[in-house]
């Protein structure tokens, strides 16, 4: 039986005026059902762009996954169109990001944008969604969830973001999540909630 996520030789490098930076170099490793994985490095080492690699969401340019292969249940992601791409993140593979702002939407509210992940992934409808969403902001910890689900992210604090972003990731249940540094904005007796989360 193939592995629910195996990272072959993955080479992902950016294209820049001052030269090629390999950010990703020959990175190998393998994940089976309820497996934690767990990468550490130094600042820059490649940990964040191994994991947008993954998710496919490396900017294009400057960026190119240059070589591997990345198998989700023995399939190679990096043939995947970018619809099928769509139905995989979130569903099948979701990422709690590093900087909660770059993922988090600035025009909608923070109920909006959970209230979409579910309705796009888990076909609940609008009055559904809005249970699970507020369900997920209290799983998080979320004070005041009611008033806070009509609230958009620059109201909120950056532990509340990255909170927002991780109930977001968890709402569709995948079968992978990726956390890329989820808990660094977060003080620490909330950290160690969101690990047993
Ligand atoms: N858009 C980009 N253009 C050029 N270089 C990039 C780009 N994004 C990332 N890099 C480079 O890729 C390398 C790896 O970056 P990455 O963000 O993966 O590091 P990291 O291990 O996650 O570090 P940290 O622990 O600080 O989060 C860095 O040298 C970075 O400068
Ligand atoms: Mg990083």
């Amino acid at each position: 039986m193939s592995k629910l996520l195996e990272v072959k030789n993955l080479k992902t490098y950016f294209y820049t005026d001052d030269g090629v930076a390999k950010a990703v170099d020959d990175v190998s490793f393998s994940l089976d059902k309820g497996e934690t994985l767990g990468i550490v490095g130094e600042s820059g080492c490649g940990k964040s762009v191994s994991a947008l690699s993954i998710m496919r969401l490396i900017p294009e340019p400057p960026g190119k996954i240059a070589g591997g292969e990345i198998l989700f249940k023995g399939k190679n992601v990096l043939n995947f169109t970018e619809k099928e791409m769509q139905e995989m993140r979130g569903n099948d593979i979701g990422m709690i990001f590093q900087e909660p702002m770059t993922s988090l939407n600035p025009v909608f509210t923070c109920g909006d944008q959970i209230e979409e992940a579910v309705i796009l992934h888990q076909k609940l409808n609008k009055e559904q969604a809005k249970e699970k969403a507020l369900e997920m902001l209290r799983l998080v910890g979320i004070p005041a969830p009611e008033q806070r689900y009509n609230e958009y992210p620059h109201q909120l604090s950056g532990g509340m973001r990255q909170r927002i972003m991780i109930a977001m990731a968890l709402s569709c249940n995948p079968e992978i999540l990726i956390a890329d540094e989820p808990t660094t904005a977060l003080d620490v007796t909330v950290q160690a909630q969101i690990r047993s989360l």
